[in-house]
């Protein structure tokens, strides 16, 4: 598509004898309509042309506005204010989102380079809670905006499967443990024996030594201990992929923290040969005072070696692996100064590529009855959170009497949607409140909103009829010019430019944004405006604009993880 900035940037450069460049980075887009499509401040260029801005502004237009590509060019105080013309922007999306289909929005600015993004990593034989949605749900759409950008992705899921909690596991389940009962509720049932581990644990301190002296077998990798932990592992992957599933979320990898057992070693031989390794009280640490990130702790006074010596010893591994040019961690905020430790030691080691490394924070959600945590027993399956969002969903369609031929289907498309939808439209950063009403709102700025526009062009598109299938991109642009249509047009326009945006800061709700924006241009374009007119032209006209802004509103959603129904 054209790109706009670069184009008026030539001419201005042209005409006011300076670098493209330059003219380029001081391009504004007004955000009052009224002021034009684009506006250039003259202010900095006083010095230069020893005149006053407002006069170089009127001069500049003088030179400019002939141009082809300008419907005006408006001259106000100090700013250049230009509109192109509305026919050109408009043939130029409307041809690329018809020629490119499901690629609309899409570009191929990551050719060639590896990008990892780890995401979800819940812990083995604890609860997938709602808490670990946000890491979940932010991380496969960073993954898919990456992917639609071109670059190669790998989806990692860093699953916590290690550490010295599975000594304490196999002993309860040995002492306590009844097979029947993991099999049929392994999460909550391996929980309640870890509970029950410390409860009698607190009465009988020789139960700590025994689980230390398990979790060692384990680490040797002696038989019965590997296959029980083995079990563990599978049976909570198993009750971890239906989440999945109902969320349409896949990995590339599951290589968890057990993964990198054996490759600790090397990672504590480069701290000793750099002499970053100091021991302290029988444990080894890294003593990051003097960057102000205090000490992090390698391995304990009995050898075992910790999180952060694992996450040290994966990123080696990945970047030895998949040389990666971007190594991102969507992991929450509350671990901010581990991964600024990890990192900091990586540099320290001498790895050029600790700079590629990302992590990417997230604040905590709560529910309306207050926080949920783990601790406080007060835990919030997100499988029960999604069952309940299909099963509201359901209860609306049925109330509100909506268009759909499988109610099932569309409650877990539409219920679904909602719940990452709301995810993704705060700024990954803040702290929210997860309320139901306002997820399944279908008149907010919500997922079922989005899609519910969606399902309305599509049923434009249908009712087109024969018609559908002669929409093209060589009608007469005359014909959709006004100020409504415009609006979307020039959001259509810009978000390519918006995609890039998101997966450069990692930041979904960018995007989310953007398409609640667009929705809300359409539901004005088509409450404003007839579509299926007799004028030939003007309908043909208007259907492609609707084919284009179907297509960007399914491409979006997809880019979130979200599907967008036909029907609703
Ligand atoms: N399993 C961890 C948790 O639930 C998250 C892992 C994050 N990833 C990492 N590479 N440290 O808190």
């Amino acid at each position: 598509m054209i790109d706009y900035k670069m184009k008026i940037a030539e001419i201005i450069a042209k005409a006011a004898d300076m670098e493209a460049e330059e003219v380029c980075s001081m391009i504004e887009v007004p955000s009052d309509e009224k002021m034009g499509d684009f506006a250039f401040p003259c202010f900095k260029l006083a010095k230069v042309f020893r005149k006053a801005p407002p006069l170089i502004a009127q001069e500049i237009a003088e030179k400019i506005s002939a141009e082809e590509m300008f419907e005006k060019v408006e001259p106000v105080n100090a700013y250049l204010n230009m509109f192109v013309s509305r026919e050109e922007m408009t043939k130029d999306v409307v041809s690329e989102a018809l020629a490119k289909g499901e690629k609309f929005a899409h570009s191929d600015i990551g050719a060639g380079k590896k990008v990892i993004v780890e995401y979800s990593s819940p812990n083995i034989a604890k609860p997938f809670h709602i808490g670990h949605l946000r890491s979940t749900v932010i991380g496969n759409s960073i993954y898919k905006i990456y992917d639609a950008l071109g670059y190669d992705t790998v989806r990692i899921n860093h699953l916590g499967d290690y550490g010295t909690q599975f000594g304490k596991m196999i002993v309860a389940y040995r002492k306590w443990g009844n097979e029947e009962d993991v099999r049929r509720d392994p999460i909550k049932t391996l929980l309640s024996y870890y509970t029950k581990f410390h409860v009698e644990a607190e009465k009988d301190p020789d139960l700590d030594q025994e689980a230390r002296d398990t979790f060692a077998r384990l680490e040797k990798g002696e038989p019965e201990e590997k296959a029980l932990w083995q079990w563990f592992r599978d049976e909570s992957l198993k009750e971890f992929t239906e989440v999945y599933d109902m969320l349409g979320i896949e990995f590339d990898s599951y290589a968890g923290e057990s993964f990198y057992s054996d490759k600790m070693q090397r990672v504590l031989d480069e701290l000793n040969e750099k002499g970053l390794m100091k021991e302290s009280q029988g444990a080894n640490v890294v003593d990051l005072e003097e960057y102000d990130l205090g000490t992090a702790l390698i391995t304990k006074s009995d050898g075992s070696t910790l999180y952060i010596t694992r996450d040290i010893a994966a990123a080696i591994y990945r970047k030895e692996t998949y040389d990666f040019y971007r190594n991102i961690y969507v992991v929450a905020s509350q671990q901010n100064l581990h991964f600024a430790q990890w990192f900091k030691i990586v540099e320290l080691l001498g790895y050029e590529w600790a700079k590629d490394c990302i992590h990417v924070p997230f604040g905590l959600v709560s529910l309306e009855e207050g926080t949920m945590s783990t601790r406080e027993g007060r835990v919030v399956f997100l499988k029960d959170v999604l069952d309940q969002a299909v099963e509201k969903t359901r209860e609306i369609i049925i109330e509100k009497n909506v268009n759909t031929d499988n109610i099932d289907e569309t409650a877990a498309i539409v219920g679904i949607g909602a719940v990452i939808f709301q995810e993704l439209s705060n700024g990954r950063i803040k702290d929210y409140v997860f309320k139901w009403d306002r997820v399944l709102n279908f008149d907010g700025e919500t997922g079922p909103y989005v899609q519910y526009t969606h399902a309305r062009a599509a049923s434009v598109l249908r009712k087109a009829g024969e018609d559908a299938a002669k929409i093209s991109a060589d009608v007469d642009y005359t014909k959709i010019r006004g100020e409504v249509a415009y609006s979307l047009v020039k959001l259509l326009h810009a978000m390519p430019d918006v995609v890039i945006e998101a997966g450069e800061r990692c930041e979904p709700s960018i995007l989310t944004r953007h398409i609640i924006d667009i929705a809300q241009a359409f539901n004005k374009f088509y409450h404003d405006e007839q579509i299926l007119v007799d004028d030939e032209a003007e309908k043909m006209a208007k259907l492609a604009l609707v084919a284009s802004a179907r297509q960007a509103i399914e491409n979006g959603l997809a880019m979130l993880g979200i599907k967008a129904p036909e029907r609703m």
